[in-house]
């Protein structure tokens, strides 16, 4: 089976992450987004992805190959000269994704993030005998989303509007599709969008049906959801894997730490935090509602919440940061400082305070 995965776009509403690594692979929950997508598509059969791409294709390459010899699976790129879209790069990749055996291929937005339910999917997608299969999720605030009003009992979508501006319904599209290779046929190879152009028209001839996708869901392309999705994410975690999460009296709720990172003594660590590799946690730190990177320093007594502090930083002695404060790659932040909601670009030093929430390039 094959699938593809849209990671085109520059990811600038997670910049200054994005700055550093392309979207797809900055971590969550100690693991690039992508990786996620890619074993769960390998565990239901997928042996061959296909990323849609525009942008810095060698480093996504480059990174991905020890993977593929790991997971045993085939990843190739096919690049955009212009973006695309969300429907154009299928009619490019074309000719990578049919091999003749009428299989359907899997197509996800790369920075979506769930428990992957594509084993109930291809179910679903058999049983009901249309062309497109997708899944949906109830969301509070539907209209930065695709919605989707569908017949209840058998799944198929009555209509889909893109990014509604009146009320239409709370299930939307989760950018997760099983497509038959036929679906193909109404897509021009030019910038165009699934969403817009190549959904209504299925849903009007009664060949897309929609799943309810069972467990939780995020779009994790912008800070604020990032953070819920790694709580809803280490959620999921401890109930399917509880022994992943770390333990000890100084840990509250969900926290992952990874196994090279270094934590002092005194800290309250969580809920809802992961540290990646190589980071160094002095004593007496708290940490709540954050993602640290690889590599990153907390010195003694920094408190940090609802934050994601990239690679390689340094947090000064006493420093409290919050309120969506996302540091680039390489920020230091000095000894005391207070950090309200700052956005720092990489490679900064952070020598006085930031009072409100601001871009500090
Ligand atoms: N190759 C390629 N080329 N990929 C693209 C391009 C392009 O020109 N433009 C966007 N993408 C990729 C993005 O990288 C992302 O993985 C996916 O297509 C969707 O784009 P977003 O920019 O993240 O869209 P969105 O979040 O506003 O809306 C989409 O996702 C929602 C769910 O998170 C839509 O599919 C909505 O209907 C959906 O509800
Ligand atoms: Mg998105």
């Amino acid at each position: 089976m094959k699938a593809l995965i849209l990671v085109g776009g520059f990811g600038t509403r997670l910049r200054p992450l994005t700055l550093s690594v392309p979207k797809p692979l900055v971590e969550f929950g100690n693991k690039p987004m992508i990786l996620h997508q890619i074993e769960a598509l390998k565990a239901v059969g997928v042996n061959e992805v296909v990323l849609a791409i525009n942008y810095q294709p060698e480093v996504m390459l480059n990174f991905l190959k020890e993977f593929e010899a790991k997971l045993g699976i085939k990843i190739i790129c096919s690049q955009e000269t212009e973006p695309l879209g969300t429907a154009g790069p299928l009619a490019l990749a074309r000719d990578k994704l049919i091999d003749g055996s009428g299989e359907p291929f899997f197509v996800l937005n790369s920075d979506v993030i769930s428990e992957y339910p594509f084993q109930e999917m291809i179910e679903f997608h058999k049983g009901h005998g249309g062309e497109a299969s997708i899944m949906v999720t109830k969301v509070d605030e539907p209209s930065k989303y695709g919605v989707v009003v569908m017949e209840e009992s058998t799944g198929q979508v009555e209509k889909f509007v893109e990014k509604p501006k009146l009320f239409v319904g709370n299930k939307i599209n989760a950018g997760i599709y099983l497509l038959n290779p036929s679906v193909l046929d109404h897509i021009e190879l030019r910038p165009t969008s699934i969403e817009k152009e190549v959904f209504p028209k299925i849903a009007a001839e009664k060949k897309l049906y929609a799943m309810v996708l069972p467990g939780f869901w995020m779009d994790i392309g912008q800070p604020r959801d990032y953070i819920t999705g790694l709580r809803l994410y280490l959620d999921s975690l401890r109930k399917k894997s509880s022994t992943k999460l770390a333990t000890g009296s100084h840990i509250v709720g969900n926290v992952l730490v990874h196994e090279t990172a270094k934590i002092g003594e005194g800290c309250l660590i969580g809920p809802d935090v992961a540290i990646g590799p190589g980071c160094v946690v002095e004593s007496g730190v708290r940490l709540s509602r954050c993602t640290v990177m690889r590599g990153v320093r907390i010195k003694k007594h920094a408190c940090i919440s609802s934050s994601i502090i990239g690679w390689h930083s340094t947090v000064g002695q006493w420093a409290r940061v919050e309120n969506m404060t996302i540091l680039g790659e390489d920020v230091h932040v000095c000894d005391e400082i207070y950090s309200n909601g700052g956005v720092v670009l990489p490679h900064k030093e952070i020598k006085s305070s930031i009072l409100k929430p601001e871009i500090v390039m």
